[in-house]
């Protein structure tokens, strides 16, 4: 692994910026540090790990029982979900991409001091077993007092593709029973809860027990009030008509062995996606970009 190391520090490594280091074998991740912020991606699952903006708290939650490990999915960060959210009969949950390796495609400071960190992953055997497209898939990560991710699928193949799709994050919260999410008051939702239920919002989100929840024809900024740690992560996004808001609490909690007790009230997902009906078609030589753009406000 030195070797991969040392190629990816000579190729992509930018000093005392950017710094690729081996946290558990086989588990590479970008160690970013900028004025602005700093934050940690890796490349298994192109998953970002951690966003911390200069003279703040960290803003993205890990569990301290995560696995750091080949081939299995972290718990917690921003797994990306592609190329289908949730369950498919006979299919592992939220598709295969977050437990791949991806390849890093690019690094660079911006005008603006950002890191913009490019990571991809192409279309080969072992993701033709399991689903037999012709794909190309680019995460934009950029590094700054915000953080912004893109998602890029491009349809290489000759027919049209079909995907669902999520930016799963997780966000530290002081405590989630003095937690809201505002901006979806009034949005129709499929109830995971409730066996799919049909419901509609009213007025904030709040979280008295097991929230999955997929919001429906929501194009929305949500904002995430955590009264306990007095502040506001806004999370706007693009190319997204649906989101995500899931906590497990206690009893779900329970049958995660990669969830510590209790620390289902030190987070909450708010997922921009293009789940259930929103799913979204690309021509053959098209591009699809999801984007969610995170901030403290
Ligand atoms: C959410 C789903 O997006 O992800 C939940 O709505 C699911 O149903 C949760 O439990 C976590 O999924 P996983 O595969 O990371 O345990």
């Amino acid at each position: 692994m030195t070797s991969t190391l040392d190629t990816l520090n000579t190729a992509f490594g930018i000093p005392n910026t950017l710094h690729f280091t081996e946290v558990k074998p086989g588990f590479v991740v970008a160690e970013i540090t900028t004025p602005l912020a700093s934050a940690s991606v890796a490349l298994h699952g192109a998953h970002v790990l951690s966003w911390q903006p200069a003279g703040q708290q960290p803003v993205i939650w890990v569990s301290k029982a995560a696995f750091f490990e080949p081939g299995k999915p972290v718990r917690g960060g921003v797994p990306v979900c592609w190329p289908w959210f949730g369950a498919v009969p006979g299919k592992t949950l939220h598709g295969f991409v977050r437990t791949m390796i991806w390849q890093v495609r690019g690094a660079e400071l911006d005008a603006t001091g950002q890191l913009v960190l490019r990571l991809g992953l192409t279309d080969d055997a072992t993701t033709r077993a399991v689903w037999d497209h012709a794909f190309d898939l680019e995460l934009a990560v950029t590094v700054g007092s915000t953080l912004a991710l893109a998602l890029t699928t491009r349809n290489t193949g000759d027919a049209p593709l079909s995907i669902t799709q999520a930016l799963h994050s997780y966000f530290c919260t002081a405590d989630i029973t003095q937690t809201t999410v505002q901006g979806l008051d009034g949005t129709p939702y499929l109830d995971k809860v409730q066996n799919f239920a049909v419901c509609q919002q009213s007025g904030d989100v709040t979280f008295s027990g097991e929230t999955d929840r997929i919001y429906t024809d929501t194009t929305s900024d949500s904002l995430i009030q955590d009264g306990a740690g007095r502040r506001s992560i806004r999370i706007a996004k693009q190319g997204s008509a649906s989101t995500v808001v899931w906590n497990p609490w206690v009893e779900k909690e329970k049958t995660m062995a990669d969830m510590a007790p209790g620390e289902h009230r030190q987070f909450l997902c708010v997922e921009t996606c293009n789940a259930g009906s929103d799913a979204v078609t690309i021509a053959p030589a098209m591009t699809h970009t999801l984007a969610a753009t995170i901030s403290l406000v």
